[in-house]
């Protein structure tokens, strides 16, 4: 029997992070990863532009028959997740709703923040999840742009980076949230600053582990898992040349990332 693979994409590398817990969570499964490197980043674009790019990437994945699609994205989960759910014909799972769902599971005092790019913040997509879940929850977001050259630059934890966060996040921590959503693929690799910024009362939300884990359990329910002795394969393609995705990815992933192909998505037809 031949087990299809979970296709999963990104618009640069920062969704190698979300594939890092999926490899973790989910050893077995083969993946088909996309990054969009050519038109980095998506936070600063329009959500129609991004809706758009989702689209074209979504096809690319489908035709090489995936069975399922992770938008590790959190900008272009907050915009276009409804399209490709509307459009697509294999379960699509996005990073806000786990994030948030996780959010609401352990703050104490109702009072979440939630930090991502711009895109992410103006679309209020994650305070709209929380909300759902938790009516009474009091949500407060911050954008925080330079959270992502930082973390691809890999100034995870020096002076700058300090500085940095400290301005960012300097509110949300007055206004004394006990809960901070990591609404940014590239965030995790900054947790343990952001984390010692916050003060231990504060609990991080990594939207990247719960993914994985809604992954798992969508997989389990259509009986889609492929069995825990396989050991699962997994393919790179980018955009643009793969060179500067190789040495930062390798930076996100570890080490372990494979070989890079670069595909153009010209041919593809666009779902949207
Ligand atoms: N992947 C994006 C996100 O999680 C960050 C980088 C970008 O702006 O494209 O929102």
């Amino acid at each position: 029997m031949t087990w299809k693979s979970i296709g999963i994409f990104d618009s640069g590398v920062g969704g190698l992070t979300v594939l890092r817990e999926i490899m973790q969570t989910l050893p077995q499964e083969d993946t088909l990863y996309f990054g969009d490197t050519a038109r980095v980043p998506y936070g600063t674009k329009s959500p129609e532009t991004v809706i758009r790019y989702a689209g074209e990437i979504a096809s690319f994945l489908i035709k090489r028959d995936i069975k399922l699609l992770v938008v590790a994205c959190n900008t272009a989960s907050a915009v276009a997740l409804p399209t490709l759910k509307r459009q697509l014909p294999v379960p699509v799972v996005g990073v806000i709703e786990p994030g948030a769902r996780r959010a609401v599971e352990v703050t104490r005092s109702g009072r979440i923040g939630v930090i991502g790019t711009a895109g992410t913040i103006r679309s209020s997509a994650y305070s709209r999840a929380i909300k759902r879940l938790k009516p009474d929850a009091e949500v407060l977001t911050r954008a925080c742009p330079l959270f992502v050259p930082l973390a691809e630059e890999g100034w995870i934890d020096n002076q700058v980076a300090r500085l940095t966060a400290h301005m960012y996040l300097q509110e949300l921590k007055e206004a004394g949230v006990d809960t901070l959503v990591l609404g940014c693929t590239h965030y995790p690799l900054l947790k343990p600053m952001i984390a010692d910024v916050m003060g231990p009362d504060v609990m991080l939300v990594d939207s990247a582990e719960e993914t994985a884990r809604t992954v798992s359990a969508i997989l389990a329910a259509k009986g889609l898992l492929r069995p825990s002795a396989e050991k699962g394969n997994h393919n790179y393609y980018v955009s643009d040349i793969p060179a500067g995705f190789v040495r930062v990815g390798n930076r996100f992933l570890g080490g372990r990332l494979g070989d890079v192909f670069q595909v153009s998505l010209d041919d593809e037809e666009t779902i949207t």
